[in-house]
């Protein structure tokens, strides 16, 4: 047996920050997105972001995408400021999103399979024609879709679930060290969601990803996630593994957003085991 394999307690930290901050605006008209928070965030864990609508869920998310700069506070990737590095691209390499909108993620003018394609233009070499058609068959058929259903097809004449899978498609392209996924479900239906979700523990599994997972709703959370952290008002008010978290939780939102959901999946969690979709990683 290999002695270099990885244990829980040896996961190095992907991102780790301190008191990092991001604020809009001055004087009257200062709006503290997040607030002060401090984590860290190891390598192959599933990390949820879990609070109501304003809270700074996705202004965090796109400072660990690099796409928001901290106002202060520290934010370290790999052991290294994330800003570090002049061209952000190289940051993108490695870390990547799916949002909430698939079709605000693509163009309508062009085909998906010329898009999924022009992933290929973060990479520092460009494989050839034929390779990058090949990777693209395999990426589709990872999201259970054949290539000739979308052959000639345009954003508008798929439907919401389909486009999510082309955004998952892009990340099997990408094969990026860390997703962040800001509510990737909101936008489906119950069906495709449990789709959706399996896909994300099938890139955690088959591509060894880090996964940062935005959402309202704390049942989901508590299936998918290895920690959770929750935000009210831009601070991150607990944190935690997701059994600790639910099971007893400390602060009054989180007892507030446990007893917003539905009735069903609090079933679930008060047996401790999944429901309809298997889900939970055991740690
Ligand atoms: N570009 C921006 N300019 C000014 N305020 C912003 C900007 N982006 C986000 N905010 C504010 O930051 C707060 C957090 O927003 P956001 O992270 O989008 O919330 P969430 O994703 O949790 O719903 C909100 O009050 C929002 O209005
Ligand atoms: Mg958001």
């Amino acid at each position: 047996m290999p002695n270099d394999a990885p244990t829980p307690l040896q996961k190095a930290a992907k991102f780790e920050a301190r008191d990092l901050t991001r604020t809009y605006g001055h004087g009257k008209r200062l709006t503290t997105a997040v607030d002060r928070v401090s984590f860290t965030i190891r390598d192959r864990e599933i990390v949820s972001l879990v609070g109501q609508s304003g809270c700074g869920k996705t202004v965090l998310a796109k400072m660990l995408l690099r796409l928001e700069t901290p106002s202060s506070g520290v934010l370290d990737f790999d052991g290294r400021p994330i800003g570090e590095v002049k061209d952000a691209r190289e940051h993108w390499r490695k870390v990547q999103a799916v949002f909430q909108d698939p079709f605000a993620a693509f163009n309508q003018f062009f085909t998906i399979r010329a898009q999924l394609k022009s992933s290929f233009r973060l990479f520092k070499e460009k494989p050839s024609e034929a390779e990058m058609n090949d990777r693209v068959d395999q990426a589709l058929l990872a999201v259970n879709i054949k290539p000739k259903e979308i052959e000639g097809k345009y954003p508008f004449e798929l439907s919401g679930g389909q486009m999510q899978r082309m955004l998952l498609a892009r990340i099997f392209i990408l094969k990026p060290q860390v997703l962040i996924a800001d509510e990737p479900t909101s936008m489906v239906d119950a069906c495709s969601r449990a789709g959706i979700l399996d896909y994300l523990m099938k890139l955690k599994e088959e591509l060894q990803m880090t996964i940062v997972f935005v959402t309202h709703d704390i049942g989901l959370a508590y299936y998918v996630s290895d920690s959770i952290f929750i935000m009210h008002k831009g601070e991150i008010v607990e944190q935690g593994p997701p059994d600790q978290v639910i099971q007893s939780p400390t602060s009054e939102v989180t007892k507030q957003l446990l007893e917003d959901i539905p009735q069903v999946n609090r079933e679930w969690i008060r047996r401790g085991e999944p429901g309809p979709a298997p889900l939970k990683q055991t740690a």
